[in-house]
């Protein structure tokens, strides 16, 4: 008995909630002004597009926001758009400063934002599109980082383009995990092929992937490998970094090697004529050879003691008079082998 009148009484108020969702709805799901829409398709290509449009039909999957002046992608109206397999948003002027990521996107598959103004990409970036298979960052000349867990979470990557970037170093990490990747593009960047370049050099060469155009990727920095393929690079690296001693290291190795061979011979020579001072039968002082003659004739019959330190020295002088033979050959070589 009361609803009834309830109802009667607040249905204008229900309307007008009913009519305000139904706008709501429809406009989400109507083509925007600027932009023509087919079946699932919402095209917005050069339309001078200053902000993201708000009236994109939920269901879409194909978006194109191409050549417009977007600065940015709003976080909360893209996460809205999870049926969205592809997305064009190259060139325009998307800085993307913050930590961004995508997402809703579950299902985007390829994604372009070439020819923009990106800077860096982090683990954040890419990391809610799992399903990405076409990543196109080419033409951002302000990107100069790409971290190493990059693209950490995007297992099915199959072509990244990074032409025409601002990188001057990559690391082998940021693609060793992905298994299914076939092309990268890094064609048309500042590569700076130092030491620090050889590991990524060595992995641009042993690796699977197709680089297009790797004969004509080559080195900006530093001076003397400007111009040259990331192909002699490596090769060259491996030459510069790996072996190579400068002319100092040499004059270094042969001092510390004449250092040891002098200090050898000296405490050869040493130890060998002590010993020869001692036992030498004539050049002892005349009341100890007495002694030692009178009380112990022979080696056999000296104290314990006596008799280690002799085999002691004896040893020494032995060890000694080898080094020095052995020196004395190493003297003879060395002027032998010694240039005319
Ligand atoms: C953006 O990249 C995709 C694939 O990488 C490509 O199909 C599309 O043509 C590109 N857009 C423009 C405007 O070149
Ligand atoms: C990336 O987009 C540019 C145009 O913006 C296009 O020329 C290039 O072919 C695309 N790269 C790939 C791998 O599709």
């Amino acid at each position: 008995m009361y609803f009834i009148p309830i109802s009667c009484h607040s249905s204008p108020l229900l309307w007008v909630i009913l009519a305000l969702g139904m706008k709501w709805v429809e406009e989400a799901l109507s083509c925007p002004p600027e932009c023509s829409c087919a079946k699932w398709q919402v095209n917005c290509r050069g339309k001078k597009l200053r902000t993201f449009p708000t009236t994109i039909p939920l269901a879409s999957k194909k978006l194109i926001l191409a050549q417009n002046n977007l600065p940015r992608l709003p976080l909360v109206t893209m996460s809205y758009l999870n049926e969205l397999v592809h997305l064009d948003c190259s060139h325009n002027i998307i800085t993307m400063d913050l930590e961004f990521s995508f997402p809703g996107l579950v299902k985007l598959t390829s994604l372009n934002l070439s020819y923009n103004k990106l800077t860096h990409i982090t683990s954040f970036t890419f990391s809610q599109l799992s399903e990405l298979l076409l990543l196109n960052l080419s033409g951002n000349p302000l990107m100069v980082k790409i971290m190493e867990q990059a693209f950490e979470k995007n297992s099915h990557l199959r072509y990244i383009d990074v032409n025409n970037c601002g990188l001057s170093y990559l690391s082998a990490e940021t693609f060793q995990k992905l298994d299914r990747l076939r092309i990268l593009k890094i064609k048309d960047n500042p590569w700076n092929c130092d030491c620090k370049f050889l590991a990524f050099s060595g992995w641009l060469i042993h690796t699977d992937i197709k680089f297009p155009d790797f004969e004509d990727t080559t080195c900006t920095k530093p001076e003397k490998m400007k111009g040259l393929s990331l192909r002699k690079a490596k090769f060259e690296l491996h030459y510069l970094c790996l072996v190579h001693l400068r002319p100092q290291d040499f004059i270094y190795i042969c001092l510390v090697t004449f250092c040891i061979f002098l200090g050898g011979t000296l405490v050869a020579w040493l130890v060998g004529f002590c010993t020869v001072m001692y036992y030498h039968p004539r050049l002892r002082p005349e009341h100890t050879r007495n002694r030692l003659y009178s009380k112990n004739k022979g080696l056999s019959r000296l104290p314990a003691n006596r008799q280690t330190c002799q085999r002691t020295t004896t040893w020494l002088s032995l060890t000694a008079g080898f080094y020095s033979r052995l020196s004395n050959g190493a003297n003879q070589w060395e002027l032998l082998g010694a240039p005319a």
